[in-house]
């Protein structure tokens, strides 16, 4: 197939443009580089041996998208293009909303225009909000706890009301629980622009010299160390899961809504042991206060992603955190490195 791709320079998009390629598809990146760099697919084309197209299109440019549909003939779109900092969306909601919101529906339109009606969405376990129940499961209702998580949640509303309006429509929802870690050659990985928000880039430039130390946030949590319990997943069995979306939504029309986590919950406390072995060093860290709006636990039930699609993750909290660090010692500063 010939697969479009937004977002695809990114972290997550970049590891799946490679699965895309080393999987035989074509692949077009649309990418607006707003928080990504194209080094990352030129990365990408040298570990996999031939390139994914390039076309830097904003998806607020209408015009552009749809010159890009014209100039292209796909098959399928995996949209990941979307802003992600929590912070930053409490902030600037507005911002949020436009972007993410805004931009999903023109892609929407110009793909009904073009005839492409088969999608997988990046959406996100933020979407299950503060829900105490967990392992998380998909048919749990949706209460995101702040402007980015509703904009995940309004694109899957979206999506559903497409879905059920034309059944010509096949649409995944993947819902990422912690991606972390990095491809096993060390080329390709998380390069966050300023101060990272989430934990594992963040202990990955402690761990460099980049940055003092970790401050945990919060130790008093109903938790076995008492520091918060997250699913972190291997970036490539997160692409692998998209690979195996796409085949799914292929042949079955209609809204299909996955987890996509191991189903297995490490504390911060844990994550750090983990990485302090991958480094070789103890990563320095402190206790500090709880961040607004963290849950204890949050896990995955990733039991519809197998019974479907026959996906599951393989890879270790060591593996994530051995790819992790790989990728963060040999290019300390990033692509910019
Ligand atoms: C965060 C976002 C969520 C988003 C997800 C993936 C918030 C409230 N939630 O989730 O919407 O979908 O990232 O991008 O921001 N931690 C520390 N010190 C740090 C950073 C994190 O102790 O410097 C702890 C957190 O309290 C949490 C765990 O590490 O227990 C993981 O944090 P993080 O990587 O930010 O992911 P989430 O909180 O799951």
């Amino acid at each position: 197939m010939r697969i479009l791709v937004t977002g695809g320079s990114g972290y997550i998009g970049s590891h799946t443009v490679l699965a895309l390629l080393e999987a035989g598809h074509d692949v077009v990146v649309i990418d607006n580089l707003a928080n990504s760099n194209q080094e990352s697919l030129r990365r990408v084309g040298e570990i996999a041996g031939r390139s994914a197209e390039f076309l830097q299109v904003d998806l607020l440019d209408e015009t552009a998208l749809d010159n890009a549909f014209s100039s292209q003939n796909v098959d399928a779109v995996i949209h990941f293009a979307g802003l992600k900092a929590v912070g930053e969306s409490v902030e600037k909601p507005l911002y949020y909303y436009h972007n993410n919101v805004g931009g999903t529906l023109n892609l929407l339109r110009c793909m009904e225009r073009h005839d492409v009606r088969t999608l997988v969405f990046s959406s996100s376990a933020t979407v299950y909000g503060a829900s105490e129940e967990v392992p998380l499961v998909e048919k749990l209702p949706l209460d995101a706890v702040n402007p980015y998580g509703r904009t995940k949640e309004q694109i899957e509303d979206i999506l559903s009301d497409v879905g059920a309006a034309d059944e010509r429509w096949n649409i995944a929802l993947l819902r990422y629980f912690n991606p972390v870690g990095a491809h096993e050659s060390g080329r390709i990985g998380e390069d966050p622009t300023g101060t990272p928000n989430n934990l594992l880039p963040f202990v990955a430039q402690v761990a460099v010299g980049r940055r003092e130390k970790v401050m945990v946030f919060g130790n008093d949590y109903p938790t076995p160390d008492g520091t918060g319990i997250r699913d972190y997943i291997h970036v490539v069995d997160l692409a692998a899961g998209h690979l195996a979306a796409l085949d799914y939504v292929h042949s079955h029309s209609g809204v299909h809504r996955w987890n996509l986590g191991t189903g297995k919950g490490s504390s911060v406390l844990e994550v750090l042991a983990a990485f302090s072995a991958a480094a070789g060093h103890e990563v320095p860290y402190e206790f500090g206060p709880r961040r607004p709006g963290d849950a204890a636990v949050s896990y995955a039930d990733p039991s519809a992603a197998l019974a479907d699609l026959g996906w599951s993750a393989h890879k270790t909290l060591q593996q994530m955190c051995d790819d992790h660090w790989r990728w963060q010692k040999e290019n300390p500063l990033g692509y910019s490195s």
